[in-house]
């Protein structure tokens, strides 16, 4: 008795550590599920709208950053607001565009660095309502148009306010004051930002907040941990984008496309339609819709979103082209949901020679073939047995054969699927391949016969 107490007392701190390790691995569990809960529409969701709307589409110019630097004078910019009527804007016409896009989210700048804010904000002196022809609130008639659609809404909004007096920075060569010299000011700044943001969380309760322009501060400075932890006390599942400085929830690679798979579990392209953000008149640059298609299904193919980004002109109309382009984009994911939607990320790169995604159960892998392949396309390094192949938005079963299978090693040879061109899709061909069970991929280097 007196050794099994002994031993008991010499264990104790081993106890106390194993279940203390049992309860850190719980939390830590706990904590995952609640994140994956969060995220979950967010990750099904692929696509979003981006809108950039302000006043910068009256004369057409970079928003924001054309008079920090210094290419049109901070007056004259500011001027534009006299010009931005909003006469067309149609808030349930661009839902309706952007529902039929076969995008799940939209993300609208509430506000841009210029500190123009498109509703009616109690806080500062530049808004839609109270300082532009305009004369009304044109974010809340479209956050409502959004949720009519079953969109899930997101809030883009600029930390930094370069139009604001008591902001730090105003133009590239141009500070008002450094912090540590007049924190004060830096106070009134932080009453005024929070409180905007106050706003929207009150009047939206957004699903998302797509922050920018973090890199003026630092986290501290900013109070980003404060910031978040107000947010989330409105809304415990609202989705914050990486740009607080490391308080967010999601990576937000702008316009380059990953080649490789990103490291982040959950992250977004954002992406410009043309070259710019707002609307530029002078800017047809136009990606082709070929062009978005092929973009669109590598970032999916890599696990991420792309957030499409649009901007409608000063009075609310959104330029032809764009409305074409979130048109076919919205025929083409139509026909091919089961192949976007609540997919995971595909295959490595190597066992095909394109952009694939998988079914949640990972049974189906689909493959996205551009243009015309030719009579087959190859699948190397599958060791499933396939069960059927059909072509995704046509029902059209395909024949396969497997080339090179050798019964001693685990090589599971080459499969060639026999595709005719009458089921070609003029943008993006999409085929599914059922498999016998989970995928599952050949990975190793190979072997040498011993025996025959
Ligand atoms: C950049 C730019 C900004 C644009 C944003 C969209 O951070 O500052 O103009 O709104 O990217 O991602």
């Amino acid at each position: 008795m007196k050794n099994f107490i002994h031993t008991i007392r010499k264990s104790t701190p081993f106890v106390i550590l194993f279940f203390l390790g049992i309860t850190n691995f719980s939390v830590a569990q706990h904590t995952k599920t609640v994140e994956e809960k969060k995220m979950k529409w967010f990750k099904e969701a692929k696509l979003g709208i981006f809108i950039h709307w302000g006043i910068y589409a009256v004369n057409g110019i970079d928003e924001s950053w054309s008079f920090f630097n210094e290419y049109i004078s901070h007056e004259d910019y500011i001027a534009q607001k006299e010009n931005f009527s909003g006469s067309k804007y149609a808030p349930k016409v661009w839902a309706e565009l952007i529902k039929k896009s076969g995008a799940r989210y939209s993300v609208i700048t509430s506000k841009h660095h210029d500190g123009f804010a498109l509703w009616d904000t109690k806080y500062g002196n530049l808004n839609a309502v109270k300082h532009s022809a305009a004369q009304k609130d044109v974010l809340t008639p479209f956050v409502k148009a959004l949720k009519k659609q079953k969109l899930k809404v997101g809030i883009y909004y600029s930390l930094p306010d370069w139009s604001y007096p008591d902001y730090t920075h105003f133009t590239r060569n141009k500070r008002r004051y450094a912090i540590l010299e007049e924190p004060q000011r830096w106070e009134k700044f932080l009453t005024y930002y929070q409180g905007q943001l106050e706003e929207l969380s009150k009047k939206y309760n957004p699903d998302l907040y797509w922050f920018d322009g973090d890199w003026e501060h630092s986290a501290e400075e900013w109070q980003a941990p404060k910031v978040r932890q107000m947010l989330l006390k409105k809304n415990p599942n609202v989705i914050i984008n990486s740009r607080l400085k490391g308080y967010g929830d999601y990576a937000t690679p702008e316009q380059g496309m990953p080649i490789t798979k990103p490291k982040d579990k959950y992250w977004e392209l954002c992406m410009t339609i043309n070259d710019s953000w707002g609307f530029q008149k002078n800017d047809t640059n136009y990606k082709s819709i070929d062009q978005v298609i092929g973009i669109f299904t590598d970032v999916i193919s890599n696990g991420g979103n792309l957030l499409l980004d649009i901007g409608p002109k000063a009075d609310g109309k959104i330029p032809e082209e764009q409305v074409k382009i979130l048109e076919e984009l919205g025929q083409w994911t139509t026909k091919h949901k089961e192949a976007i939607f609540g997919t995971l990320a595909g295959v490595p790169h190597g066992h095909f020679y394109g952009p694939t995604t998988l079914s949640k159960d990972k049974t189906i892998l689909y493959l996205f073939v551009k243009g015309n392949p030719g009579s087959e396309i190859v699948l190397r390094g599958l060791k499933n047995k396939i069960n059927r192949i059909y072509v995704v938005g046509n029902g059209t079963k395909l024949k396969h054969k497997v080339v090179g299978k050798v019964y001693w090693s685990n090589y599971p040879g080459i499969k060639y699927i026999t595709v005719p061109n009458y089921i070609l899709d003029d943008k993006m061909t999409v085929l599914a391949v059922m498999l016998d069970g989970k995928v599952d991929l050949y990975r190793e280097d190979g072997a040498v016969i011993e025996s025959n």
